[in-house]
């Protein structure tokens, strides 16, 4: 079984990943960390264990993140209006519960430390902005994670903040371009393959029948983000961006990956844009691309592959 970290943001599409990560028996959760993005780091955390606690799952540690980006900005681009201001579709926040457990250590701190007691053995499934790991990495250049699997980015498709950036990213560019820069290995999953992969309202009433006391829960709280999607897309349904990024960890065969170095833009109007270099034959002497580990993007998805998997998983047995 894989081990995986997941550093998210909750966030609906971020609770349903959760809940999919602890009901996969393919994977080992032995970890949140948590980070600013659909809400501020502190809330994010709550949600965290929240979540967990609803789970049954307070045995998994969680590890708060910055409340600030990788620069030191403390005014922050929060996504209430997508997510509800309690990250999970205005259903009332949940209490810390008292069970679980959140650490004394930070989010980086956390990865750093889990890395050195599993060399090469952890993956971390990130799901918001990636200071925690830009800060990780500065700290230790050669982190030996297994890899990392990140929801982030519009690589041939418009952004969803605007038109050159997807959130993730633009929330925390300088991060994002730090860790696309650093010596762990990613496979980074674009809204050129998410924005495909949409559970409908049949899939939800599925969820609520079917699901048992969290598929109830997730039907509850995926309201307020099918509304924001009818509003602004027109689209009856929800987006699976964070999920489909955890498909992506046992399922990679559902996806066309193309490799290259990346780069994102830190200001102006492309701001939080991601450009990969597909065209490594064509420069003139090297450019800002140059000396980049090559990192895989998905470009190309199985959407009702992947579909299928995330209902698969949230309807099967109880967390493991
Ligand atoms: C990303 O932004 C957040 O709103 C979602 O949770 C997802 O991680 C999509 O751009
Ligand atoms: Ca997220």
């Amino acid at each position: 079984r894989r081990k995986i970290i997941v550093d998210t943001d909750p966030g609906v599409d971020d609770a349903l990943t959760i809940f999919a990560a602890l009901l996969c028996p393919e994977v080992e959760v032995i970890g949140l960390t948590t980070i600013f993005g659909n809400v501020p780091t502190a809330k994010a955390t709550k949600n965290a264990l929240g979540l967990l606690e609803l789970a049954g799952r307070t045995d998994v540690p969680v590890a708060s993140g910055s409340p600030c980006t990788f620069t030191g900005e403390e005014k922050l681009r929060i996504a209430d209006f997508v997510h509800g201001d309690d990250g999970l579709g205005n259903t009332g926040e949940l209490k810390p519960p008292p069970t679980a457990t959140e650490l004394g250590v930070s989010a980086s701190q956390f990865i750093i430390d889990t890395a050195e007691k599993h060399p090469g053995e952890v993956i971390v499934l990130a799901l918001g902005p990636l200071t925690n790991l830009a800060m990780a990495l500065k700290e230790k250049p050669d982190l030996a994670l297994h890899s990392i699997v990140c929801l982030g980015g519009a690589f041939r498709v418009n952004g969803n903040v605007n038109p050159s950036a997807e959130a993730n990213i633009f929330c925390d560019p300088e991060a994002a371009d730090f860790v696309f820069g650093g010596s762990v290995d990613m496979h980074v999953i674009p809204l050129d393959v998410t924005q495909r992969c949409v559970f409908s309202n049949m899939d939800l009433d599925l969820l609520e029948a079917k699901g048992g006391t969290l598929g109830k829960y997730m039907k509850d709280i995926s309201q307020f983000y099918a509304d924001f999607h009818k509003t602004t897309y027109n689209l009856n349904g929800l987006m699976l961006h964070d999920p489909t990024a955890f498909i992506a960890i046992v399922r990679p065969d559902l996806f066309f990956w193309k490799s290259g170095p990346i780069r994102v833009s830190c200001e102006g109007i492309a701001k939080g844009m991601t450009v990969m270099d597909m065209n490594k034959k064509v420069w003139r002497g090297p450019n800002q691309w140059s000396g980049r580990k090559h990192m895989k993007v998905a470009l190309e998805v199985d959407e009702g592959a992947v579909v299928g998997a995330i209902r698969d998983t949230l309807l099967s047995q109880e967390p493991q």
